[in-house]
């Protein structure tokens, strides 16, 4: 086990250990320290790091009208697509990316045949959030991510609006009180606005309050 986790404290930060490499926005790598406490309430004056404002009211609780966690199919001639809606935080990459199979708005809007296997590959390895995933015909689901270095980069505000999520990669465990786990550990987007319905999770609530 390589000790890299992140620690999700109650109505508190996120607790970084043993990571060392964190990114800002602007792709810059901020100096790490073994254990850090990163903010996820939205409030701290010294983003990312918490200067502990979430003790004024920072309540970390999941809003029962959130997105659930669903596994959908979409199976394509060579390659089947899995989407669970209840992760997405709605970077919008997949639909931009190769919108002739990630139709924006529709009910049904995956459509695994309208591209190369190896381009829908490199959008569900490029999700953030870890919501889209694929296989082939023994059935096997495979979530990976882009990259298996261990790092927290902070979404770009260009690209993912302002107080954007923290986009963990590699092998990194989370650890919460309840024992959710993230879509898959090698990609999976935290709340960095403190408003998301499912925290830990991001949702794309951030991209509402601009
Ligand atoms: S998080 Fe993934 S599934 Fe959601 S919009 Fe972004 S690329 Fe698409
Ligand atoms: S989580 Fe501590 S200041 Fe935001």
């Amino acid at each position: 086990m390589s000790g890299k986790k992140i620690i999700v404290k109650k109505n508190g930060p996120l607790v970084a250990r043993n990571i060392d490499s964190l990114i800002d926005g602007n792709g810059k790598s901020l100096e790490t320290r073994e254990t850090m406490a990163l903010c996820r309430c939205g409030r701290s004056k010294r983003k990312p790091f918490c200067d502990g404002s979430h003790s004024e009211g920072f309540v970390d609780e999941k809003a029962e009208n959130r997105c659930r966690d669903r596994m959908d199919t979409y199976k394509g001639k060579r390659i089947t697509v899995y989407d669970n809606r209840g992760v997405c935080s709605h970077h919008r990459f997949c639909v931009e990316e190769l919108p002739s199979v990630f139709k924006r708005g529709e009910r049904l809007w995956i459509h695994p045949d309208e591209a190369e296997p190896e381009e829908i590959i490199k959008i569900c390895e490029m999700c953030p959030s870890g919501a889209l995933s694929y296989g082939f015909e023994d059935n096997e689901r495979i979530n990976k991510g882009v990259t298996e270095d261990a790092k927290i980069t902070i979404a770009n505000e260009d690209a993912h609006g302002k107080n954007g999520p923290y986009e963990v990669n590699g092998d990194i465990i989370l650890v919460t009180d309840s024992g959710e786990m993230p879509e898959s550990e090698k990609h999976y987007t935290l709340c960095r606005c403190g408003k998301s319905k499912n925290k830990p999770f991001c949702d794309g609530t951030h991209l509402k309050h601009k």
